[in-house]
């Protein structure tokens, strides 16, 4: 039997990129050989087994063949005659079929080699339309290969064009879109993700309401880049600027999804945009099985966002509900990512994206008042059940009555 190291590692190797998960596909060797050599089988679908010592995944080097919609109807053949390049033709992109033996012999049938130094992103063989989850994986190697000047060839953007509309995109799980999702947000511009996706006509199919974002004006004073859509990828590129994690990235992408509901008369004003947002933040959330930290802040970051923009100038009782519907107390790490997502959207502006957010500051402090009331005296005091909260909540106001009037104006 021949091992090949192949896909990922041998494409970040070339581009000099660190490597972190090794895939083998192994030429010439039967299920027999494998299992005898004490490699652990792992899955039901595929010829796919676990190394004895490393742990890393082996396959077998096989063709496919599609036959039905979505992701179960597939078969694939697997025998000691296929060849490597066989293997390597069912792969999605040609930066992706490439192999490469222990002396570090390339063995580059589709011009992988070629197509890394153009910086393209290109498809093997039609083949690509076999798996449609191929869309997004594209729109996410774009998005993390932007900053190296790599682009989608336009071919295989026509191809995932004609995919999309063909209807296969529903096919797919929520899990697998989810996962490519996730990590296509924690990449260095998950802004080129959501632009790819949208130009290939796939973001209207998957989220119908970040694509409605595009085209809707917002009012040029707050909003110099008045385009929705174009504010929306801007929150998500301070957010990757910035290092947030994920739960404020997808907080950031939904945020203003009210302002696609906003009759066109009203425009560019959205009145009322956080709150009709909700339903639509919900249907996203619900659509791709977001966890649960994820769908929770995306929520109260669409619904409270521009409470936190006019933190300064809220009224202490305001405050106090601000921070109650956080539950600041017992989860103050999820009112900091609050805090972060807000501005993130206040530099996610045209020629805004340095300015300073004092808003952050002072709705820090404000948690910290509204923590610091002891609860224990109120026991002492006799106060038991729902008259308790009460007291403690007249206690909360009473300390951010007096934060705020020491604030500085
Ligand atoms: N592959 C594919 N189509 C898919 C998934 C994977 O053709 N839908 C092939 C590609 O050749 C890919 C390889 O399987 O390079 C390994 O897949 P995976 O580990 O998911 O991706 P990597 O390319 O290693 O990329 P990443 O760095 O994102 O893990």
């Amino acid at each position: 039997m021949q091992i090949y190291k192949v896909g990922g590692a041998v494409r970040d190797r070339l581009l000099g990129k660190p490597v972190t998960d090794i895939d083998w596909v192994v030429v010439g060797a039967t299920t027999e050989e494998m299992l005898a050599k004490g490699f652990r089988p792992v899955g039901a679908d595929f010829p796919v087994f676990l190394h004895p010592k490393s742990g890393e995944e082996y396959a077998l080097a096989r063709t496919e063949r599609k036959n039905g919609r979505g992701y179960g109807g597939f078969i694939f053949h697997a025998s000691p005659d296929v060849t490597l390049e066989e293997d390597l033709i069912r792969r999605d992109l040609t930066i992706n079929a490439m192999a490469e033996d222990d002396q570090q012999n390339l063995t580059d049938p589709y011009h992988g080699q070629r197509d890394l130094e153009a910086r393209l992103l290109r498809h093997v063989s039609p083949a690509f339309a076999e798996d449609p989850l191929r869309v997004l994986r594209v729109a996410r190697f774009a998005a993390r290969y932007a900053e190296l000047g790599f682009t989608v060839a336009p071919e295989t953007l026509e191809l995932m064009r004609q995919l999309t509309e063909s209807g296969e995109l529903e096919a797919l799980t929520p899990e697998r879109s989810w996962k490519e999702i996730a990590r296509a947000l924690m990449e260095d511009q998950p802004q080129v993700f959501i632009k790819v996706l949208r130009e290939c006509g796939a973001l209207k199919v998957l989220m119908p309401e970040v694509d409605a974002l595009f085209g809707v004006p917002q009012p040029e004073a707050h909003h110099p880049e008045i385009d929705t859509g174009v504010h929306t990828l801007s929150v998500l590129e301070q957010a990757a600027l910035h290092k947030q994690p994920l739960t404020v990235r997808w907080a950031c992408l939904l945020h203003d999804l009210g302002k696609g509901l906003t009759p066109e008369e009203e425009w560019p004003r959205h009145i009322a945009h956080e709150h009709k947002g909700l339903k639509l933040i919900k249907a996203v959330n619900e659509r791709f099985k977001a966890p649960k930290d994820c769908q929770e802040l995306a929520l109260l970051v669409g619904e409270y966002h521009t409470h936190g923009h006019r933190a300064l100038e809220l009224k202490p009782s305001t405050l106090l509900e601000l921070l109650q519907s956080f539950d600041v107390y017992r989860r103050p790490q999820r009112f900091e990512e609050f805090i972060a997502a807000c501005e993130m959207d206040a530099r996610g502006r045209k020629g805004l994206e340095q300015r300073s957010y004092p808003q952050a500051d002072y709705l820090r402090g404000a948690a910290t008042a509204a923590r610091s009331v002891a609860v224990q005296p109120l026991l002492e005091k006799g106060f038991k059940g729902p008259e308790l909260g009460e007291a403690i909540k007249g206690e909360r106001l009473k300390a951010l009555k007096a934060y705020k009037a020491a604030a500085p104006t």
